[in-house]
């Protein structure tokens, strides 16, 4: 994929800096707050963030954790998920979705996707039922809501929790109308410096609208006590910091103006990237899509040339993921072999992730798509 003419400017995959800038003052002042405070553990700023994140999830809790991780593991471990019980969910996701289950000594079983979606195929989901299935965990893959409605039937019919990985999908909209993490029994986010909204380090929340569930999982946040120093249980330090929710405080505001742009972002990108030989993704209505990643498909085995030409262009480009979870190293005893899973498989050989965060300006959007269309004609020619 050569023979293109190369741009100067540079378009990396995210942009931080970018969106430090913006908001600079704020943070810092934010910052020096709690510094002056010096109350650095749950204090003033995680319970309003608690409060503020819950009530943007329009959830009755939210519960600030350690990270996205943290939030899986902790719901699996208080809704009394162990040893011979079963959880079904993706393999086309982030590796810590079924690590959080492999920590609580559940089976994950992984189940494919829909080609549409990106997202757990509802159909599957039924046919991976048994007697040990204690649990469903969807996982809103790039920031679109899986089609919730099948899957709470199915799941009501079985008597199954329902766990939300909504790591990638602050803001989110649900085909119930509700917002991403609203849905579940518990759902997970995740702060992670480059999701939506994103920490200066490590960070997580779990959302629930269940009184009890969320007094255990502040518990278990707190190595599983009651009072200071009692601990009826053992739990964990899976805090969140003052620091960070201080941070997080002033970025949620932005949030929704933030996917808005990103949204806008996806909308431009497919309608200049049409008629290309890469495939656009499918953009649902009623908001529910916040494009954490805009991924479009390159078929035929050329992903990796394609990016490698976009890199020598410098147009920045990520592959999520190249190696789905049932075929990682650390999976092989779970016993899935490739071929189990084909859309699965499929994607982790076709997916690109092309540049996408809110600063990003019109003209750089364009560039990128010109940069993409220009290096697949190219290819063409080549081929020819
Ligand atoms: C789908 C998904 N699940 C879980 C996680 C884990 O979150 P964290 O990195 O905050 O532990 C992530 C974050 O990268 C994710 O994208």
């Amino acid at each position: 994929m050569s023979n293109v003419v190369s741009s100067s400017r540079s378009v990396p995959l995210v942009d931080l800096k970018a969106q430090y800038a913006s908001i600079r003052d704020e943070v810092r002042g934010a910052i020096d707050e709690v510094l002056e405070g010096m109350q650095l553990t749950i204090g003033p700023n995680v319970r309003a963030f608690d409060e503020e994140f819950a009530a943007f999830c329009g959830a009755k809790h939210a519960i600030g954790v350690g990270s996205g991780t943290d939030a899986l593991q902790l719901v699996i471990r208080a809704l009394g998920i162990s040893a011979g019980d079963e959880v079904i969910t993706v393999s086309h996701t982030f590796f810590a979705t079924v690590e959080a289950i492999l920590y609580s000594g559940a089976r994950p079983v992984l189940v494919d996707v829909d080609e549409r979606t990106f997202n757990m195929d509802p159909d599957a989901v039924a046919r991976a039922i048994t007697p040990r299935t204690k649990a469903i965990m969807p996982v809103h893959i790039y920031g679109r809501t899986v089609d919730m409605k099948p899957l709470l039937a199915v799941a009501k019919e079985h008597g199954l929790q329902i766990i939300e990985d909504a790591c990638q999908a602050h803001g989110s909209r649900l085909d119930t109308g509700g917002m991403a993490g609203s849905a579940g029994r518990a759902s997970a986010f995740s702060f992670y410096c480059s999701k939506n909204l994103g920490a200066y380090g490590e960070a997580g929340s779990i959302v629930t609208n269940d009184d009890e569930l969320a007094k255990e999982l502040r518990s278990l946040r707190e190595h599983g006590q009651s009072v200071r120093y009692y601990h009826p249980v053992v739990g964990y330090n899976a805090r969140l910091d003052e620091l960070q929710a201080a941070i997080l405080r002033v970025k949620l505001r932005r949030l929704p103006a933030w996917n808005a742009r990103r949204a806008a972002i996806a909308a431009r990108y497919n309608e200049l990237l049409a008629d290309t030989a890469v495939i656009t993704p499918n953009i649902p209505t009623e908001g529910r899509h916040v494009f954490h990643c805009y991924v479009v498909r390159v078929p035929d085995g050329r992903r990796d040339a394609l990016r490698q030409a976009l890199a020598e262009r410098n147009i920045g480009t990520g592959v999520h993921y190249p190696v789905p979870v049932h075929l990682q190293e650390a999976c092989e005893f779970l016993g899935y072999r490739r071929g189990d899973l084909p859309m699965t498989e499929r994607l982790a050989d076709e997916v690109l992730s092309l540049p996408m965060y809110p600063e990003l300006s019109d003209a750089d959007v364009e560039l990128v798509a010109r940069t993409v269309k220009d290096c697949v004609a190219g290819a063409q020619r080549l081929a020819a």
